[in-house]
């Protein structure tokens, strides 16, 4: 079924990306520039011209509140010229053209049988689309490369889209050896690349386009609002790594919890503390935004049983909410310096984080110290990218301030 596309349904930067075939494509750039939702028009249309896409991301937990209503999004915005022409299945998360029986597929990096196994019903996948991409390794990339192949009459293309974090990752060393800064656009035989920002972006309100130009701190700036590739200052944890730590049980789990609300997520960490051995294993975290204490409570009641949550503290009424709903909600102490205290604790120990705890990578790769006016690093932690690490410090509290008591009392022997 060949639908004309119109115009006035795309941002202009995106629409003759239409008709790409170039085998590997990177979309990047700035926040809310509309990569996600013009990869999503292209996926619907391409799928009734009878090609078959996986959509990916590393966890597979964050794809229903990100591509996959992106994908539905773009369905509905075709209905008046399209009625009924897909068979939506919200369970198993698969979209099939009535037409020809196309798919849109969607699975986690982090379910590995799934990935496995995933093909669609009518012949070979001919796309793959990460989202986020720089949420994945290299070594899932290679792999997931070679899922493409195959008899079809469509060129095969691997389409990558994601904010530029910093020019260390492996998709900056791979792709861009030609890119020019200040380019927006690269082509070669194999590789297209688009970067754009929300200027490219006419969809916007007055209100997101005010909020992105009111960033003030460098970093974002250049990442989210003008789509460069970041350049990360003086990192503060360098001390983690990521593993699969799905079949890992403790019998001493610890919890931390900051409240967030509208703007800030609630946030909270499950650890195993291993105290000999100076680990500290991130089992599983929360990450959500809106949710009222009773909402949160629910969610944590099956999380937590009956163990303790170290809570912030500057949320009395909070905790005592959670309690009176029957979470073991406790505050923490931070006395003063607990912050500078409890980061650099934190930095005497090996951090090992579960695969699908993508929060709290974000946020080690990203928490920095802050700089001041002359770009000179302060001993002090950026107030961002911190609400999963305030949590994990609240849950080793105990831990820290007893060895930091224990170092005292020992001085004062
Ligand atoms: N073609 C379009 N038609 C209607 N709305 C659009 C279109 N493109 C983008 N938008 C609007 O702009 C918003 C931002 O676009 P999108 O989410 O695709 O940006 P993004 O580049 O993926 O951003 P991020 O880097 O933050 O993920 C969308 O949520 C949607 O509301
Ligand atoms: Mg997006």
């Amino acid at each position: 079924m060949a639908i004309k596309p119109l115009p006035k349904l795309y941002n202009d930067k995106y629409y003759k990306r239409l008709k790409d075939d170039t085998r590997l494509q990177i979309f990047f750039g700035g926040a809310s520039s509309g990569k996600s939702f013009f990869i999503a028009q292209r996926i619907v249309l391409d799928t009734l011209n009878g090609r078959n896409t996986l959509v990916l991301r590393n966890v597979a937990r964050t794809l229903r509140g990100s591509c996959w209503n992106e994908v539905i999004k773009a369905i509905n915005a075709l209905k008046p010229v399209l009625r009924d022409c897909f068979n939506v299945s919200k369970s198993e998360m698969l979209i099939t053209a009535m037409n020809n029986g196309a798919q849109i597929l969607f699975a986690g990096l982090d379910d590995v049988e799934k990935i496995k196994s995933i093909t669609p019903a009518n012949g070979v996948l001919t796309d793959i689309w990460i989202e986020e991409a720089t949420e994945t390794s290299y070594d899932d990339y290679k792999q997931l490369e070679k899922r493409l192949r195959g008899e079809s009459r469509h060129a095969k293309r691997i389409t990558l889209s994601f904010n530029p974090v910093y020019k260390e990752h492996w998709i900056f060393r791979q792709f861009f050896g030609d890119w020019q800064d200040g380019a927006s656009e690269y082509h070669d035989d194999g590789l297209s690349i688009l970067k754009t920002t929300y200027k490219d972006n006419r969809f916007l309100t007055d209100d997101d386009i005010k909020a992105l130009e009111n960033e003030q701190d460098e970093y974002y700036r250049n990442v989210y609002t003008l789509g460069n590739w970041g350049v990360l200052g003086d990192v503060i944890f360098r001390n983690w790594r990521v593993e699969n730590l799905s079949d890992m049980n403790t019998d001493k789990p610890l919890f931390g919890l900051d409240f967030g609300f509208s703007s800030d997520p609630a946030a909270g960490v499950k650890v195993h503390y291993d105290r000999a051995q100076k680990k500290i294993y991130i089992l599983d975290e929360l990450h959500e935004k809106g949710l009222t204490n009773s909402q949160l409570a629910n969610i944590l009641k099956p999380w937590v049983g009956n163990h303790y949550i170290t809570c912030d503290s500057s949320e009395p009424k909070s905790i005592k909410e959670l309690q009176n709903l029957g979470i073991r909600a406790v505050g923490a102490k931070k006395g003063p310096d607990s912050v500078i205290h409890g980061v650099q604790w934190l930095q005497g120990h090996e951090i090992i984080v579960d695969v699908k705890c993508q929060r709290m990578k974000n946020e080690l790769q990203l928490y920095q110290w802050r700089k001041d006016k002359d770009g000179q690093s302060m001993r002090v932690p950026e107030d961002r990218n911190n609400h999963l690490i305030d949590a994990l410090r609240y849950c080793l509290e105990h831990e820290s301030t007893a060895r930091y008591a224990g170092t005292l009392n020992l001085k004062g022997l």
